[in-house]
């Protein structure tokens, strides 16, 4: 678990929150798995509408039916546990603003509580992970975050995206479109 004692340190925490898909055998606890509820229940969302539901799941063989949907999840099986993010499939657009801010609430709980968390999409396959779960169909459900003791953040996936990130010299301009200082 990342030691905060200050400002900078809880920035310098923020920043290092990385994708986690190694896991190690281990649980969540009761306490923190509620911690991360509640940082997730607060996130803002579109005119207020909190359209996420939240499904915790922590079968072990219900994680490893998730993960065999796609070949970049199959790390799944291997977490604590997972929450699935089900949302109305109302609004696409507002839905999926929704979702990354609440994702992103959830991975920054557990890097402060020393807990790895990862994204796992089941883009073409929704459908069967939402049989899998009970959800109905008219719902959305994107994505689970799965959570866990984990080893390291490193993609041991031979054909993951290029690890790092782009620079603000890249990333930033001033005032107008492509203007430097
Ligand atoms: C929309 C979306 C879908 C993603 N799907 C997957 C996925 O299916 N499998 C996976 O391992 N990572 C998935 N990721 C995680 C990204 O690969 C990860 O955020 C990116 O590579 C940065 O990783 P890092 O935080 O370790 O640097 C997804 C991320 C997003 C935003």
């Amino acid at each position: 678990m990342p030691e905060i004692t200050s400002t900078p340190d809880a920035l310098e925490a923020i920043r290092k929150v990385r994708q986690v898909r190694q896991y190690e055998p281990g649980t969540v606890s009761e306490t923190d798995l509620n911690t991360i509820l509640e940082i997730a229940r607060w996130s803002g969302s579109s005119r207020n509408t909190q359209p996420w539901r939240f499904i915790v799941v922590e079968d072990k063989d219900v994680l490893a039916k998730l993960s065999e949907l796609r070949p970049n999840i199959t790390w799944v099986a291997e977490g604590a546990m997972a929450i699935a993010l089900v949302f109305p499939g109302e609004n696409e657009v507002h839905e999926a603003y929704d979702e990354g801010r609440v994702s992103e609430r959830i991975m920054i709980a557990a890097e402060l509580l020393g807990i790895g968390a990862g994204t796992a999409w089941f883009a073409e396959n929704e459908n069967v992970a939402k049989e899998i779960l009970g959800i109905p169909q008219e719902m959305t459900l994107h994505s689970v975050m799965v959570l866990g003791p984990y080893v390291t953040s490193k993609d041991p996936r031979p054909t993951g995206p290029k690890p790092g990130r782009k620079s603000l010299d890249e990333l930033v301009s001033y005032g107008t479109w492509g203007q430097k200082r």
